[in-house]
């Protein structure tokens, strides 16, 4: 049994690769933290423990970081709306709900699990730094720490340089790159070519039980957010879901071991880009550079539409 934490800023992509995570007989979800990204914490940990409602799994959801590490928190809702999820739950209440802190929750488990575990993140690495910076002696023995984000190969799509998650915390995603820490970066160079359409979604309102109802208005809410920002792809990209997808199963991508660094200039800020240039160009990152779309879109819709028609 693969034992695994998602970290995630849930998010419609998000709700997607925890559907397909918890879809999966061979991987033990330890738990998911939640951090701000698409949308304030707040609604992360809500919309991620209204997915794992309306799935019917019981995994605990840990509250994490609120703002960037250093910079003010931006989102402005266009691709996943207000709520983080399609506007298909709404406002939620600031609470003060007791729960353990997810940075201290990801320390206790890779103390727990060392080298047996893997991290997916697919939102921005504040939790994931914060650990680090807290306990590095505890966090050097993760096995493996798989993150969407990024793009080094590709343009960026915040702006023409930055991918979403490592721009609204670029200084958080460069201390993660020094740290060391095995990391496998799952960028726009892959996701953007694994799309969902809109067959998919029809296909989850045909299924027609809660669930499917559910992820089938959310889902349509981030696929005509595409439609307007790229007309010309044929659907969503399936960030999210392709960091899991890539956690468990390697071989669906060629890899290239380089030395990233996060470009933390004005002018380029969040950019992802391999630095040669340094006396120390160890890598420090597997990118993710050519992926087997046909491959994983298979098993990810095998395992989502299976647990959605429950
Ligand atoms: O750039 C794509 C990433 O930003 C995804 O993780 C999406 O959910 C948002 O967090
Ligand atoms: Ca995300």
């Amino acid at each position: 049994m693969k034992k695994m934490i998602l970290d995630v800023d849930t998010g419609v992509d998000d709700a997607l690769a925890i559907a397909y995570a918890v879809g999966q007989s061979d991987v033990e979800l330890l738990g998911i933290t939640t951090t701000f990204g698409v949308a304030p914490v707040e609604y992360s940990y809500r919309n991620t423990k209204s997915v794992l409602g309306s799935l019917n799994k019981d995994v605990p959801v840990y509250k994490g970081s609120k703002e960037p590490l250093k910079r003010e928190r931006v989102h402005d809702g266009k691709i996943h709306g207000n709520d983080g999820i399609g506007e298909t739950l709404g406002y939620v209440e600031e609470s003060e709900t007791i729960t353990k802190d997810a940075v201290d929750f990801i320390i206790e488990q890779t103390k727990k699990y060392k080298s047996d575990l893997i991290i997916v993140t697919t939102g921005p690495l504040t939790n994931l730094a914060r650990a680090i910076d807290k306990e590095p002696q505890i966090m050097k023995y993760v096995g493996r720490i798989v993150t969407m984000g990024g793009a080094v190969a590709s343009p960026g799509n915040v702006n023409k340089f930055a991918e979403a998650n490592i721009s609204v915390d670029p200084d958080a995603a460069d201390f993660v790159f020094k740290s060391r820490l095995p990391i496998t970066l799952v960028g726009l160079d892959v996701t953007r070519k694994t799309l969902l359409n809109k067959d998919n979604v029809k296909e989850w309102e045909r299924i027609g039980t809660s669930s499917a109802k559910f992820f089938a208005a959310f889902t349509q809410f981030y696929l005509d957010a595409y439609k307007k920002i790229h007309p010309t792809l044929k659907g969503c990209a399936l960030h999210d879901p392709l960091a899991v997808g890539i956690a468990l199963y390697p071989e669906l991508v060629r890899t290239i071991p380089m030395h990233i660094e996060v470009d933390l200039s004005e002018e380029v800020l969040g950019r992802t880009v391999e630095n040669t240039n340094l006396e120390d160009t160890e890598p420090n990152t597997l990118v993710c550079l050519q992926v087997d779309s046909k491959r994983f879109t298979e098993d990810f819709f095998n395992k989502v539409n299976n647990i959605l028609s429950v």
